[in-house]
């Protein structure tokens, strides 16, 4: 009986003090008395002595939990004095990312070119050999087709090529002429721009990355000659980088561009004078973009009658023109999702 008392003691001041009463109705002791009422001498008279313990902790469960609930239930006075002093809560995290400088960059490019009246193209991360040798004048075996480092998988086309990883942006000439082709015949001018990702097999440095952004640029219509190419790249670098610059301009070779040309810029971190300048390798000039008139066999694969219509074309490296916009010193800062670096931005 002493046992008894001791127990039904113990698991009421248990519930008095848990935050889970009701976890003591399967308290092993409450178990055990249970169970002795099949050994008891009086089985009825010990029997009730264990159901009046289990009402007495019902009850005593039932007033701890309404106990609890009680806790938290600080009335608010919504109609008090603000402390304008205290601190503001916020729901926000305290530290906020910033856009990333590839994207806003290629956003500033866009708008740019959107004003000069050109409009914007998404290129693709999987293209064929067709769009980027085939219609871009590189016939095969055609030995500039080895400039290309390209990325090849393993799947092939219906033609049994393999596909690619695309190398320039220039994959996307023919079908941007295709697309646009009725403007001509309106008496307008296909004007079209193509910012996206590329990929090279490139031996990397300051300034070669393996992934890295292009923007593709095409204009066709009437009479349109190498010196508006000129005036229109010259008009968008001195609009993006906000002053006149040292810009040296090539001759140059690309298959699909006759004449072609390519725009360096003076390397902004030696201004030529290192010659162990790892930006420029000590030449004083970074390339920038290759450009060239469309030749007449591009034209012609986009069913465009060269005879008739001439335009330009140009690819610049994104990731170049930040570099030289922000005097960045390596190009892999861009895309090594370095905290401190992305934070300047
Ligand atoms: C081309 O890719 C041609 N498709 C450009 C073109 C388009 C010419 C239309 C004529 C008409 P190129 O391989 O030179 O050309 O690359 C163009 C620009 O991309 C370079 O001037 C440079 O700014 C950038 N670029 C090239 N390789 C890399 C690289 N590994 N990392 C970063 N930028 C690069």
């Amino acid at each position: 009986m002493a046992d008894f008392q001791q127990i039904q003691t113990e698991l009421l001041a248990r519930v008095g003090e848990s935050t889970e009463p009701r976890s003591v109705l399967r308290a092993p002791e409450l178990r055990e008395l249970y169970s002795g009422i099949r050994d008891a001498n009086d089985k009825a008279a010990y029997g009730a002595q264990v159901n009046e313990l289990k009402a007495q902790l019902e009850a005593a469960i039932s007033a701890r939990e309404s106990q609890l609930a009680e806790v938290d239930l600080e009335p608010i006075d919504v109609t008090a004095p603000m402390d304008t002093n205290a601190p503001v809560p916020s729901l926000l995290p305290t530290e906020q990312g910033t856009i990333h400088p590839l994207s806003r960059e290629t956003a500033r490019i866009i708008d740019i070119f959107a004003r000069m009246g050109f409009v914007a193209e998404q290129s693709r991360e999987i293209d064929d050999q067709y769009h980027m040798f085939e219609t871009l004048n590189f016939p095969k075996g055609h030995p500039a087709r080895d400039d290309y480092d390209t990325f090849m998988t393993v799947e092939t086309d219906a033609d049994g090529e393999p596909l690619i990883a695309p190398a320039h942006t220039s994959t996307m000439q023919n079908r941007v002429l295709k697309k646009y082709h009725d403007k001509l015949e309106a008496g307008e001018a296909i004007a079209a721009i193509v910012p996206d990702r590329v990929f090279r097999n490139e031996d990397l440095d300051a300034r070669h990355e393996h992934t890295f952004y292009q923007l593709e640029g095409v204009y066709v219509a009437k009479g349109v000659h190498a010196g508006m190419l000129i005036a229109t790249l010259q008009e968008f670098l001195q609009a993006y980088y906000g002053q006149d610059l040292d810009v040296r301009v090539n001759p140059f070779y690309f298959p699909f561009t006759e004449p072609s040309f390519e725009f360096a810029l003076s390397c902004p971190f030696c201004k030529g004078q290192d010659s162990n300048c790892k930006v420029c390798s000590g030449e004083g000039w970074v390339e920038l973009l290759g450009c060239g008139m469309i030749h007449p066999n591009v034209l012609k694969a986009a069913d465009i009658d060269p005879s008739v219509y001439t335009g330009f074309a140009f690819g610049c490296g994104i990731d170049r023109l930040i570099m030289m916009k922000h005097q960045i010193e390596d190009i892999r800062h861009l895309e090594s999702a370095k905290l401190d670096f992305l934070e300047q931005f």
